[in-house]
């Protein structure tokens, strides 16, 4: 025997509704609200008598416990008191759908199935679905991505778990560097028995692609690498334990550091304004030498320091924002893949990278790096 709701419904055929809670109050809202209209509509289909009727509208718009009354506690009267407006106009609005459906209802022929035609007005507003977008660190990259590829450069990516030897190693790390110190670098767990340079770690830095690219392709080679890395920092307004960069990778015959300055300037300058200067000081990476920090004027107070009265606080004053770190690659990288066509004294080239999230959190005026992580819709969708 086939079991049967109170009007009629094979219970296969058509679960029962029942009003969910929400996990929040706009994606998850569109949703449930669709979804109780469908189901209000497939249950007004399968009305077939005048007593299915009774119940079927008992159940929807009944005062005391009906689905719309639920509707009420459930989702508005628990909303946040900031989404309650919201809220409000889009519970009333399918309120008003409901209403009219169920209304509209009359019961089916003698046949006992669904001849139905629910009332359905199609001259109320549709349910608005929020569509995707770009989150912004991705689009930051993106846009990083975009301008070196007009200038010829090809995409590189390389795993986020990485090995030792392509983390460090062959990046001219020596053996007892702090930066292969737990400090700085989250290891695998259970790697002890493997040979040093085979152990596993979350790359804390996307510079590794150089090598694994330049044991793929011989020279002359034009590459950025845009991706995920990992720091065993803890969380604050400016760290993150996971967070992103861009790095860039030419390799030719006599190429200088003139061209990586001409190279980087372009860049900046197409990622900022054309007013921007640059600006590098030395610095140190066991893969590049020499080495250089670059700074860009600050394109918040353009260069003074002051807004204003008040002090530039993303530049600290000083009018120079740190941006990247750069350098020509260091020959001893080159001889990790000389069998593939890079000899030292042959070719030369240069390396920089960027923290993709601090360059968002600067182009978009975002004072926290953690929005960027704890994906709250009401901030992410400031940059739909
Ligand atoms: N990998 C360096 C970092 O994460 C940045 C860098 C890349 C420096 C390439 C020089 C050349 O800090």
């Amino acid at each position: 025997m086939q079991m049967r709701l109170p009007y009629s419904v094979p219970l296969f055929d058509l679960p029962m509704y029942s009003v969910s809670k929400l996990t929040d109050y706009s994606a998850a809202l569109a949703a449930a609200a669709e979804e109780c209209i469908r189901a209000c509509e497939a249950e007004a289909r399968s009305v077939s008598d005048e007593t299915e009727l009774k119940l079927f509208r008992d159940r929807w718009l009944g005062r005391k416990s009906g689905i719309l009354t639920q509707i009420n506690e459930l989702w508005l009267k628990d909303a946040p008191k900031d989404a309650k407006r919201e809220v409000g106009i889009r519970v009333n609005e399918l309120k008003a759908r409901i209403q009219k459906l169920v209304e509209g209802t009359r019961a089916g022929g003698t046949d006992g199935r669904a001849t139905t035609v629910a009332g359905v007005d199609i001259t109320l507003p549709g349910i608005r679905r929020s569509i995707g977008a770009e989150h912004p660190v991705l689009k930051t990259m993106n846009e990083i991505v975009s301008v070196f590829q007009k200038l010829g450069y090809s995409v590189a990516k390389g795993p986020v778990v990485e090995t030792d030897y392509y983390n460090f190693e062959a990046l001219n790390f020596p053996p007892n560097h702090p930066a292969r110190d737990t400090q700085d670098t989250l290891f695998i767990a259970g790697q002890a028995a493997k040979p040093p340079r085979e152990r596993l770690l979350l790359r804390t830095h996307t510079s590794p692609v150089q090598i694994r690219t330049m044991e793929k392709m011989r020279p002359p080679i034009r590459i950025v690498i845009p991706g995920q890395v990992h720091r065993n920092d803890p969380p604050d307004a400016s760290h993150s334990p996971m967070f992103h960069q861009v790095e860039g990778l030419a390799v030719d015959t006599d190429i200088t550091f003139s061209d990586l300055k001409g190279t980087l300037d372009h860049a900046m300058k197409a990622l900022f304004g054309s007013s921007v200067k640059t600006h590098f000081r030395p610095s140190f990476f066991p893969f590049t030498e020499p080495s250089a920090e670059m700074f860009v004027s600050c394109f918040i107070c353009g260069g003074s320091g002051k807004r204003g009265a008040e002090p530039c606080r993303p530049c600290k004053q000083t009018g120079w924002i740190e941006i990247l770190g750069c350098g020509m690659v260091d020959p001893n990288v080159f001889d990790f893949v000389k069998d593939n066509g890079y000899d030292p004294r042959r070719v030369s080239g240069f390396a920089f990278g960027m923290g993709a999230d601090r360059i968002a959190l600067l182009k978009y005026g975002v004072d926290d790096i953690q929005l960027f992580f704890q994906g709250d819709v009401r901030f992410l969708q400031q940059f739909a």
